[in-house]
């Protein structure tokens, strides 16, 4: 694993795009595997820079890690709804490249078989080649996507509670301001695994903030557990970057 510190968010958002444009430049049918969160936005801003500037994305593919489950989103809409992860990525992402629709995937907030669902989904990754490289941020409570504390290293894409910390965080990030209430905020959630994503070929993590530097040094440094999911990128046994602002390392140690 290769720890990235650099000085601030749009340096950490510099260092991060570049690291996916290189992906698709290397292999322009490249299959990405996306995040949402406030970490990303700066990414997907200079990925859309760098579109405008010719970066093809005609032949990519992405996956999302995760979304909402049971939002009152209108079906066959689903951008309508401005707190869903589908509509995030539309609005920060999507609608500024030249992506094919029929490439995206993005987890269903309303399938009418979850379980069904998650297996489809795994297997449209396997059939897409695998994830070539999987951007992901880090969840207040250690979290790789929705798989909150005790969510087993080697769980596959299913339905899962979210934790009361995510449902601050979030609420915090992304709701405050809506009109809608806390209490009305989704509890559950689809994601994909922690053994989903560790098949992945590359990793590339990214965190900012004094906030996130206590569980990014116990991620990277502590023990390897069920409690802290990111812990388990000391389990990939391929190309891993983690790409840091200088508030959210403050706490590494150095070995
Ligand atoms: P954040 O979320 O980017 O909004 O801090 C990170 C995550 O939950 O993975």
């Amino acid at each position: 694993m290769d720890v990235i510190i650099k000085k601030d968010y749009e340096e950490m958002s510099d260092y991060a795009a570049e690291v996916i444009a290189q992906a698709v430049r290397s292999k322009p049918d490249c299959v990405l595997g996306l995040a949402t969160g406030s970490t990303p936005r700066g990414t997907y801003a200079r990925l859309a820079s760098k579109h405008k500037q010719g970066l093809d994305f005609s032949r990519v593919k992405t996956f999302n890690l995760d979304e909402y489950l049971g939002l009152e989103m209108e079906l066959h809409k689903p951008y309508a709804l401005d707190q869903s992860y589908a509509r995030f990525m539309y609005e920060e992402l999507f609608k500024h490249l030249n992506i094919r629709k029929e490439n995206i995937h993005l987890p269903d907030g309303r399938p009418e078989d979850p379980g069904a669902f998650c297996a489809w989904y795994e297997e449209e990754i396997k059939k897409a080649g695998g994830i070539d490289l999987q951007l992901l941020g880090i969840g207040g409570d250690g979290h790789w996507a929705f798989n909150e504390p005790g969510s087993s290293l080697s769980s596959r894409t299913r339905v899962v509670d979210l934790s009361a910390q995510t449902i601050d965080d979030n609420y915090e990030s992304f709701y405050k301001g809506s009109g809608i209430k806390k209490e009305k905020m989704p509890r559950r959630a689809i994601t994909m695994g922690i053994g989903t994503i560790l098949e992945s070929r590359q990793l590339l993590i990214i965190a900012s903030g004094e906030k996130k530097a206590a569980v990014v040094a116990k991620a990277l440094q502590g023990p390897v557990t069920s409690e802290i999911t990111a812990s388990a990128i000391q389990l990939f046994r391929g190309n891993a970057a983690v790409v840091l602002d200088e508030p959210a390392a403050a706490k590494l140690k150095i070995c």
